[in-house]
């Protein structure tokens, strides 16, 4: 069992697995989407407590139109098999991200999956959907409890994030060979140990997974001391 309390995916290089095979980038979410399920069982297998993968970014409205209905598409139907997998499995699922931008249905859909599994006491699934790590944070310092003198604790500011109530990122993995974070969990990342992988997302393994876990358990982590 792993010491690792929550792991985090940028789950980048569907686009490129696609292309390389010659099919349209849509294939490469589809494909990418039956990689999440299968990672998120190698998690729990592993005991960890709560993933977050990055399914749709404040900046992927860049994208053609065409590619973005099908991500919400892919995100609608992982929503419907999650759902399913969380009663069994007695896992949460969670979202993060501005919600509101989501169709009508989409949203109403995810709404009633996050109910109907908030109760739950098994891994925590946090998706992020048009989600910002930099408008994450501009958002809380300007919802979070202010005292008296109008100064926030870091407790408060947490609570204010999206992800409150969640332990801190102890290890942010992405994938498709790129080095940076895309906005992705900047607060929560602030003490992670970062994994880049070569793998296209859609590649992404079980065994992938543990040898990453394994890899992590061998660093130092020492958060600022020696
Ligand atoms: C990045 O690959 C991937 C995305 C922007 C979409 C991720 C969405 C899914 C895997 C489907 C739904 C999943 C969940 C958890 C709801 P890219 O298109 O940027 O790939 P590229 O860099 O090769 O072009």
């Amino acid at each position: 069992m792993t010491q690792i309390k929550h792991i985090a995916f940028i789950m980048d290089g569907n686009g490129r697995w696609a292309s390389k095979r010659g099919l349209p980038r849509s294939a490469g979410h589809i494909a990418g989407a039956k990689t999440v399920a299968k990672v998120i069982s190698a998690c729990n297998a592993l005991g960890i407590k709560a993933v977050s993968l990055y399914a749709f970014s404040t900046e992927n409205w860049k994208r053609p139109e065409d590619e973005i209905k099908n991500i919400f598409k892919m995100i609608t139907d992982f929503n419907r098999r999650a759902l399913k997998e969380c009663v069994k499995h007695g896992y949460v699922l969670r979202y993060m991200g501005e919600l509101s931008a989501l169709p009508d249905d989409a949203r109403a859909a995810i709404e009633d999956a996050c109910a109907r599994t908030a109760d739950n006491a098994g891994m925590i699934i946090n998706v992020a959907v048009n989600y910002g790590g930099k408008q994450e944070i501009v958002r809380a310092a300007c919802t979070a409890r202010r005292d008296e003198e109008g100064k926030v604790s870091a407790a408060d500011f947490e609570d204010a994030l999206y992800s409150t109530g969640l332990p801190p990122v102890d290890l942010l993995v992405r994938t498709g060979g790129e080095y940076r974070l895309s906005n992705f969990m900047l607060y929560q990342s602030a003490y992670a140990e970062l994994f880049f992988e070569k793998t296209l997302w859609p590649d992404m393994t079980a065994k992938k997974v543990e040898k990453i876990v394994g890899e992590f358990a061998l660093r130092n982590r020492r958060f600022g001391g020696i």
